[in-house]
């Protein structure tokens, strides 16, 4: 059965952006009290001030998921102001292309950094409470991207297939503790994650539409949550496919994946 969420503490990772700005405006919505955490303080501030002038409540904290200290205090404030989490969203998350010669190993570290261990510090920020209360309901954002490895997104793709098996393994670990667990696996969301693809996005969503489609499966208490439906078949029907095809159909992301890597690294010369 559905539960409601109103008059829940929630604690949304990544929330001065797409996805996890949408999930914690839409909480606020629904009644809850949100803690809402990313680095950036300005969007932050900006999205607490949204809230508060629709009536919701809002705390925003700065802090780096990637940093265990950091995640720890925001939660301890959190706490503080709002009292204990009921919700956890570790949704923060970064995409970066994995290169092949050179590797661009400090790209590779930051992914592997921020999209699985910013989900573990965070999940485990959340568990001596949760486990003292007996209850609580820690849900992660994946990608359907977890399924397949795809070229140029190694690092990526492997670090989302980790988060997916870390919150099985820990789903399992907590069974009969009262706490629940979500993994959420999205396919193409338009955000500034996505907004530089020059590739075509297959059932491309809205982060309104796709946050909506995500607080539902966290109501409905779903243990995984793969969505849009059509792509997820497509995707776990694709890990039979043989590699000459995915390459085909990839094009060539690698040039643009170099692209996207110089742009952000100057020093870096630009592929033809
Ligand atoms: N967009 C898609 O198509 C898509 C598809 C499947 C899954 N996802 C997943 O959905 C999640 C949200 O992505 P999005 O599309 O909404 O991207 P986005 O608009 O770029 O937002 C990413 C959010 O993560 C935060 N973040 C990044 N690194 C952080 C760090 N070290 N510490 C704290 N916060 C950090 C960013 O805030 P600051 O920069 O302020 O820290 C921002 O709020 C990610 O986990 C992504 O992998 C996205």
């Amino acid at each position: 059965m559905a539960q409601s969420l109103a008059g829940k503490v929630a604690l949304v990772t990544g929330a001065s952006s797409g996805i996890g700005w949408e999930l914690a405006r839409q909480l606020a919505l629904e009644g809850c009290r949100v803690g809402l955490v990313a680095r950036r303080e300005e969007p932050l501030r900006q999205l607490a001030a949204q809230i508060a002038a629709q009536q919701g409540t809002a705390v925003p904290v700065v802090a780096d998921v990637g940093c265990r200290p950091q995640i720890e205090a925001a939660f301890a404030q959190v706490r503080a102001q709002l009292g204990p989490i009921d919700l956890v969203i570790a949704n923060a998350g970064i995409g970066r292309p994995t290169l092949r010669d050179p590797v661009n190993m400090e790209d590779v570290e930051e992914t592997f950094r921020i999209n699985l261990m910013g989900v573990v510090y965070t999940v485990s920020a959340a568990l001596p409470e949760m486990l003292a209360r007996r209850s609580g309901h820690l849900v992660a954002v994946s990608s359907l991207a977890a399924y397949r490895g795809l070229p140029a997104e190694s690092a990526y793709c492997a670090s989302k297939a980790a988060v997916n098996v870390y919150m099985e393994g820990l789903r399992l670990h907590l069974r009969g503790t009262g706490i629940k667990t979500t993994t959420i696996c999205p396919g193409f969301v338009t955000t500034p994650m996505t907004a530089n693809n020059q590739f075509h996005m297959p059932q491309l969503m809205t982060a309104e539409f796709a946050a909506r489609k995500m607080i539902r499966a966290i109501r409905a208490g779903k243990k995984v949550y793969n969505f849009p439906w059509r792509l997820t078949l497509l995707v776990k029907l694709s890990r039979w496919l043989p590699d000459a095809v995915i390459h085909w159909a990839m094009g060539d992301y690698e040039t643009e994946a170099q692209h996207a890597v110089a742009q952000r690294r100057p020093d870096q010369p630009l592929p033809p």
